[in-house]
């Protein structure tokens, strides 16, 4: 493999490192350029002179979405399939970049026809398909700012996304399908609006997907296949800035509020395309897979930029993984001839249980032949699942990059490159070339290999969060602390390897869980909880180890009546995960609640979390509990289990 690779080898990865480290600006500038077409050539590359708030290429002008299609069409990829989609029930359609171009043209001509302008945000709240890559594209193509909400976001959640943005128009579809059921999308965006707030909302396109029954508004709600059957199928694409945002997505802090993570246009693209080729080893003819859904930044990086970006052909899949039974993926990758597959710990987790429990849904049972390299992101992959994935899946051939990045790195940081790096089982290994990441303690000393602390990245990247949409000093504050000296703060625990130098991530430091790769912030959950007025008098909420989703999310309530025991909890229990699943979604529902007369506190009121954390993770207390008001309730709060 090595010999093909982009990157061949251990040497030519030194090399790029080496490049990089003598010259920063320079190693950039090359990649800036190889790897986008740019409409005015930039003469900076770095500006740092508003630091923490940095600019690349700032004096560059692009297109993305020409970059996407129109680029790929003039390089003779037209005929090139470049989405293989497959529905929830099986069905596949496939779509050539010359295809994707029209409809993103079409759609772009609808959506300036609705009155969208440069700079205008556009809420996209849709299943995972080519219309819903197609509307992200079309958005680019007018430079409007797309922020994409996850379909399992409840209206509530929705509705706090759409005010934020002060979004001008929200693409829908009628349902979307998962695993065989039919659920309402356009229902929930009704319900938003109707929340109220949202007045800049002017227009609602409605994807038809299932044909389900739907209410409907005139005057603001428009179908998408009528808005667009009537526009042209070209589109002078809009030139905009490097700097100009490109999106917005939100994304769990250690607030109760989501934080609008702002992209740029120009450093994105340059390493969303620069890792989807050096970090996938993809080549013309590979046929690559991410599993991830567009309303994650996964989804956003690796299915409606990158891959596009460079000219891939690629999978997008509607449904689940375990429908209509757990060898949907192993089938798929069979059937499509999948060579590079990207998915997440969790679904493996998952899987794995699944084929040792049947084994007619063993990897084994299909011919994955095609692979060649296989990822892994979203959260730590446990040395056991990592050895099946390689084994099962990859037929102990495939290289598996653990790829770590996150909503605000924009593109992966931390990764192994086929070919180019040994791997170990559980290590995201070492810096993608040209990112400077280092383990500081709290003073931002950085800290011998073998000592676990705090990750850093020590220079801006080109693809790095520009700020928190309509909250410059919550960005400054949260990201860029001062006693780290101008370096970036993850939010993540690592240890560098004695020997190797190679990263391995332990975890949040803040008060961030991880669900199933899902990103959720427990003040979030707090909040929701609170929020039913009716019952909830206080509430904390920790994670705990999970062996499948990673971590599970626990929830500590005191209600403001008796505390109930028996089937009254029971119920009372079931009656608040359907509350937050209103208030957030779906996968906020805590996996467990537990009452309590109280919540282990200080004298001065303050909740002691840590001792919430043992006592959900089913451990003896040994801290010490001195400073407690009421150590009694550690008893109570164990029992409630
Ligand atoms: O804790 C890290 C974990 O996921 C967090 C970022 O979540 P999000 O912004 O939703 O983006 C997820 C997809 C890029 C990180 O702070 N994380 C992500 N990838 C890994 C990981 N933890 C360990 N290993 C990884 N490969």
């Amino acid at each position: 493999m090595a010999r093909h690779a982009h990157v061949a080898g251990r040497a030519a990865y030194d090399a790029l490192v080496a490049g990089a480290s003598a010259d920063y600006t320079g190693y950039w500038a090359r990649i800036a350029r190889k790897f986008v077409e740019w409409k005015t050539p930039f003469t900076q590359v770095l500006d740092e002179s508003d630091a923490p708030f940095f600019r690349w290429f700032a004096d560059g002008t692009l297109n993305v979405s020409h970059n996407c299609l129109d680029r790929q069409v003039a390089a003779g990829r037209g005929d090139k399939v470049a989405i293989v989609f497959e529905a929830d029930d099986g069905q596949v359609s496939r779509v050539t970049y010359s295809e994707l171009l029209a409809r993103t043209c079409r759609a772009a001509n609808a959506l300036k026809a609705q009155g969208v302008k440069k700079g205008d945000r556009v809420v996209i709240y849709m299943p995972m398909s080519i219309e819903g890559v197609v509307a992200m594209q079309a958005c680019a193509r007018i430079g409007a700012v797309h922020a994409v909400v996850f379909g399992g976001f409840s209206a509530q959640a929705l509705r706090d996304r759409i005010i934020d943005t002060e979004a001008v128009l929200v693409v829908t579809a009628d349902q979307q399908l998962r695993g065989g059921r039919a659920l309402p999308l356009k229902a929930m965006v009704d319900e938003a609006l109707a929340l109220g707030g949202c007045q800049a909302v002017r227009t609602v396109l409605v994807y038809r997907r299932t044909g389900g029954e739907i209410d409907w508004v005139d005057g603001r709600d428009a179908w998408l296949h009528e808005a667009t059957e009537r526009e042209p199928d070209t589109c002078e694409p809009e030139w905009v800035d490097a700097e100009h945002p490109l999106f917005l997505l939100y994304t769990s802090g250690s607030t109760g509020k989501p934080k609008g993570v702002q992209h740029s246009s120009g450093g994105y693209l340059v390493q969303a395309a620069v890792t989807t080729q050096w970090t996938f080893d993809l080549h013309d003819d590979d046929v690559f897979w991410c599993t991830a859904d567009i309303g994650w930044v996964t989804g956003h990086t690796y299915i409606a930029y990158g891959p596009l970006a460079v000219g891939a052909t690629q999978v997008v899949f509607e449904g689940i993984p375990t429908y209509p039974d757990a060898a949907r993926f192993w089938r798929m990758i069979e059937a499509h001839r999948v060579s590079v597959f990207y998915t997440a710990p969790t679904a493996i987790r998952s899987l794995i249980k699944a084929a040792e429990g049947r084994g007619d849904l063993h990897p084994a049972r299909f011919d994955l032949h095609s692979l060649r390299v296989l990822g892994s992101v979203g959260e730590p992959i446990n040395p056991a699942a990592w050895e099946w994935y390689h084994a099962h899946v990859g037929g102990g051939r495939c290289p598996i990059v653990d790829t770590w990045w996150q909503t605000e790195t924009g593109a992966q940081m931390l990764t192994p490159l086929p070919g180019a790096t040994t791997l170990v089982p559980g290590s995201c290994t070492l810096p993608f070339p040209g990112i400077d990441a280092a383990i500081v303690d709290e003073a931002g000393h950085e800290l011998p290999n073998g000592q676990s602390g705090l990750l850093v990245i020590r220079k801006p990247w080109p693809s790095m969060i520009r700020t928190i949409w309509k909250d410059k000093a919550r960005y400054a504050s949260s990201y860029f602390p001062p006693e780290l000296g101008g370096a970036y703060l993850a939010g993540d625990g690592a240890m560098r390897d004695v020997d190797t130098g190679y990263f391995t991530i332990g975890g949040r430091i803040d008060d961030v869980l991880n669900v199933s790769g899902h990103r959720m912030g427990t003040m979030e959950i707090e909040s929701a909880l609170v929020a039913c007025t009716e019952l909830v008098a206080e509430a904390a909420v920790v994670g705990r180890p999970d062996d499948t989703t990673g971590e599970a999310i626990c929830a500590f309530v005191v209600l403001k009546q008796e505390r109930p025991t028996g089937e009254a909890a029971a119920r009372l229990a079931a009656e608040l995960r359907q509350w937050i699943g209103r208030e957030i979604g779906p996968i906020a529902k805590p996996k467990e609640i537990r009452f309590a007369d109280n919540l282990p506190k200080t004298r001065s009121g303050k909740i002691l979390r840590r001792l919430l954390r043992s006592v959900a993770k089913g451990e003896a207390i040994t801290q010490d509990v001195s400073t407690l008001e009421n150590p009694a309730i550690l008893d109570q709060l164990a029992e409630a289990h």
